[in-house]
């Protein structure tokens, strides 16, 4: 009962594995100390007891970690991980500590909450797991400029998309509405920029060192932040920041509405050649990570001529950081990217007008896509008809089997698993003014974009419908919310799922 699926898990006979008060984390190996506290920390906010660590053989009853260069499914060593769970013991065994830490996430589900809090609690019935990602970028978008959350609630998000194997969380930094990432050399970004939100929302932003703290505390959890500073549209808080970023000089006021389309910077413009500099420098060097996303989605205000060369340039004042650029599939259009660019699609499952084209044009320049249909991926559609939060411009709101019934190899023709990066769910939060809010659009509908990322290609011969089967989805969800119970995780109660009783 694991979400994602694993790629293989196979019963074994005999009697379950109970954790007991006892019970140890027996750690070897180089980095195992670290995903031992992460599973001891895991387990314990799960309401189990907290274990102790040593670095020595297990005794019966004991949860074994061995990160070593021969542990882990061969071929797929970068975040493979093997679970054996028998009466005598648990071991999680892996080449890399990701993988090791992928293997703790599963083991906290396999232990239901309050295991070993009493003498009756549930077991672990004996398997063997051997498991590993289908793709490498399993994302999740937080836009924090609509409406801000404090490191502290994104630290909170980065706990809840851990648990289902998501390596990425992509921060929308900036908007019209909010610009939140501190930047040195252009204080005024944040000063002004970063002073309001959405309908009028609290304002704020990180500093610098609030932004490495939270890179290294995704880093410990072995998620890679990708921040995105999105242009040349979606940029009313810079310009309102930095008159000269305007061409006549003159600033708009602060933005707090739900428009989209209507700022643009300026192309071939001294002052915002500068500012780019200025920002994409101060950003690479806060980012350990490899992806620097810039954005380029609806800039209805800027000619087609000027988002070309804009786009152009500016993917390469970012591979000129060492970073790779990244930005929304609409920059595909542009002849001058920088090689190896990676797009990100947005358009539909069924792809509309350019957006095919626009996606394929990243694999000709020797990039990667990764796949966010908005009609399936996007985490601040509506659930349902009627719902007070969420936006409704797809279409029809997304359900539960809306989320989960789809494919990223089966959207843009010529593009399958070798040409697409991963897949990433996007909560945009016009609408979402709290982190509880925000965590009822988030699940249960990221864990299927997550077990979309992680688990293996349903076979080619069976129509995606039903090669993704919801009961049994569902049946897996209802096990995991038992943990979200236990962890105060908000989420949303949709139908068709046997939900665990609410706490009374
Ligand atoms: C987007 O939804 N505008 C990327």
């Amino acid at each position: 009962m694991v979400v994602p699926r694993p790629v293989s898990s196979v019963a074994a006979s005999g009697a379950p594995f109970v954790l007991t008060a006892g019970a140890r984390i027996s750690i070897a190996g180089a980095g195992a100390d670290a995903v031992a506290r992460l599973l001891r920390d895991g387990l314990s906010a799960d309401g189990a007891p907290e274990l102790e660590i040593v670095r020595e053989p297990p005794a019966f009853g004991d949860v074994a970690v061995v990160v070593a260069d021969h542990e882990g499914p061969e071929d797929h060593r970068a975040e493979g991980y093997v679970l054996e769970v028998t009466a005598e013991g648990v071991r999680i065994g892996a080449a890399t500590e990701a993988g090791a830490f992928w293997g703790v996430q599963t083991l906290r589900q396999l232990a239901r909450p309050g295991a070993g809090e009493s003498a009756g609690a549930p077991g672990i019935a004996p398997v063997r797991i051997v498991d590993h990602p289908r793709f490498g970028y399993r994302g999740a978008l937080l836009d924090v400029a609509r409406h801000f959350f404090t490191p502290a609630e994104v630290r909170r998000f980065i706990d809840g998309i851990a648990l289902l194997k998501v390596n990425h969380l992509h921060l929308h930094l900036t908007d019209d509405q909010g610009w939140r990432l501190e930047i040195l050399s252009r204080p005024r970004l944040t000063e002004i920029g970063g002073s309001t939100g959405c309908d009028g929302s609290r304002g704020g932003f990180f500093s610098q060192q609030e932004f490495r703290d939270l890179v290294a505390y995704a880093a410990e959890r072995h998620i890679t932040i990708v921040p995105e500073i999105d242009l040349p549209g979606h940029t009313t808080a810079a310009l309102a920041s930095y008159p000269e970023l305007n061409p006549d000089g003159v600033p708009p006021a602060v933005y707090t509405g739900r428009e989209v389309g209507f700022s643009t910077l300026l192309t071939g413009h001294a002052p915002t050649e500068r500012f780019l500099h200025d920002v994409i420098t101060e950003v690479a060097a806060l980012t350990p990570g490899p992806f620097l996303h810039i954005g380029g989605d609806e800039c209805l205000s800027t000619s087609p001529e000027d988002f070309d060369a804009f786009v152009a340039d500016t993917t390469r004042i970012v591979a000129a950081t060492g970073k790779i650029p990244v930005g929304w599939h609409e920059i595909g259009r542009a002849p001058g990217l920088a090689p190896g660019t990676v797009g990100q699609y947005w358009d539909f499952r069924v792809p509309r007008g350019h957006a095919a084209d626009r996606a394929q044009a990243f694999v000709r320049g020797g990039g990667r896509v990764i796949m966010s249909p908005a009609d399936a991926a996007y985490l601040d559609i509506v659930y349902e008809e009627g719902d007070t939060i969420g936006q409704d411009w797809t279409g029809g709101p997304t359900d539960l089997g809306t989320a989960y019934r789809w494919d990223p190899a089966r959207i843009v023709p010529g593009l399958d698993d070798a040409h697409i990066l991963g897949v990433e769910a996007a909560l945009w939060t016009e609408t979402v003014p709290t982190i509880e809010d925000a965590e009822e659009m988030t699940y249960p509908r990221l864990a299927a974009v997550a077990e979309i990322g992680w688990s293996a290609v349903p076979p080619a011969s069976r129509p995606i419908e039903e090669a993704r089967d919801l009961n049994e989805f569902a049946a897996r969800l209802a096990a995991l919310a038992e943990h979200w119970d236990v962890l105060g995780t908000r989420y949303r109660r949709v139908e068709g799922v046997p939900w665990p009783e609410p706490a009374a």
